[in-house]
């Protein structure tokens, strides 16, 4: 057993009980699902989903939804994305003040072209002074305000294969008083596509003396326990695994802790969670809205076993709870009856 998974990861001033995280993924890791990851990862840093710092300050909503979180919602991390450092700083403080989040993120990777166009996310790649200046100031204010919040930063291997710096981008972070980096091993220009550059976590690691976050492709214990004994990396960040598991953080961290691995969810597990969350949901955002958003989740819980694509479909048009509910009884009826049959590979 290595006694290095169960110490704390130490971020900053914050000490946190775990060495698996929750990635920031936009219209999916909201109050409702980080909910569900806490019941079964006490211990885990949390992501909130990317915040627009510009958004925030420009509305001064801040009440939005996407800020909420609940008592026991910690410990939590906050994401931004900016490219302004005054509006930086307005959004970081707001967001103290309100929320007290253990730690500030800055999102340095995001791909996606509105994002970059706006010169944030992954932009920021291209312009290494711009984001020094921006985390350097962050984190000089938030000490003379009296809340040294670490702040730390995701940020991918560059905008291109042509154009990888992800070694400066890192040393810069450290530089500029970054608490920790989270590596997300593709390019921007990778998009999500197969193909992680993992070696990428072992350089970091020589370079730098704050943690580094492994993230890319990380789906079970043994991923997890690949890059933490063959790169060195101080922790794992997990999104798409947790999408219609939101166990699945709990599970590893478990397995890192005790050596010991927990066994698949067994269907029966998954549709009565997809059950809660859209309950939980729509509780939360009224039934039009909370379904709505819930069509995603539903198509990622019913998946992985014979016959769940046809109801897909259906899942990705239902507007009432009533629905929701009528479709997962008929998902969990054909299962039972596969597994009669002998028809199914899962536990059930
Ligand atoms: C639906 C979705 C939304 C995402 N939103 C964000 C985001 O808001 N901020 C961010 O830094 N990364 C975001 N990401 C990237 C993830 O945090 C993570 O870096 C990426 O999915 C790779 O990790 P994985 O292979 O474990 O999914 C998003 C990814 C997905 C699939």
């Amino acid at each position: 057993m290595n006694a290095f998974l169960t110490e704390p990861l130490r971020i900053g001033n914050v000490s946190v009980n775990s060495r698996v995280m929750l990635a920031p993924m936009a219209g999916v890791t909201d109050v409702v699902f980080r909910g569900l990851v806490r019941r079964w990862a006490p211990d885990s840093l949390i992501c909130t989903e990317m915040i627009s710092s510009n958004g925030l300050v420009y509305s001064k909503r801040f009440d939005a939804p996407i800020l909420d979180k609940t008592v026991s919602d910690q410990p939590i991390a906050y994401q931004l994305a900016a490219h302004r450092e005054e509006v930086l700083l307005e959004a970081a403080r707001a967001i103290i003040r309100d929320k007290q989040p253990d730690t500030i993120d800055l999102n340095m990777g995001c791909p996606v072209k509105k994002i970059t166009g706006n010169f944030e996310g992954c932009a920021l790649m291209k312009e290494p002074d711009l984001a020094y200046k921006l985390i350097s100031s962050l984190v000089k204010t938030l000490a003379q305000d009296g809340t040294p919040t670490p702040v730390t930063v995701k940020f991918r291997l560059g905008w291109d294969s042509q154009s990888m710096n992800y070694k400066e981008f890192a040393q810069m972070c450290q530089d500029a008083g970054a608490s920790m980096v989270t590596l997300h091993a593709r390019t921007r220009a990778q998009g999500y596509k197969p193909g992680c550059k993992w070696e990428a976590f072992g350089e970091l690691k020589q370079l730098l003396n704050i943690p580094v976050i492994a993230n890319g492709d990380i789906y079970s214990m043994q991923d997890a326990l690949h890059v933490i004994n063959t790169y060195g990396v101080d922790g794992v960040m997990i999104g798409r695994g947790t999408q219609g598991q939101p166990w699945l953080i709990g599970d590893i961290d478990q397995a890192l802790k005790t050596g010991v691995q927990v066994p698949e969810a067994p269907v029966q597990k998954r549709l009565e969670t997809a059950y809660e969350h859209a309950r939980l949901l729509v509780d939360y955002r009224g039934e039009v809205t909370g379904v709505k958003e819930m069509r995603r989740h539903l198509t990622d819980y019913v998946k992985g076993f014979a016959g769940a694509s046809q109801y897909r479909g259906r899942l990705t048009a239902v507007n009432t709870l009533a629905d929701v509910c009528a479709i997962l009884d008929e998902v969990m009826q054909s299962v039972l009856e596969a597994a009669q049959a002998g028809n199914l590979a899962v536990a059930v």
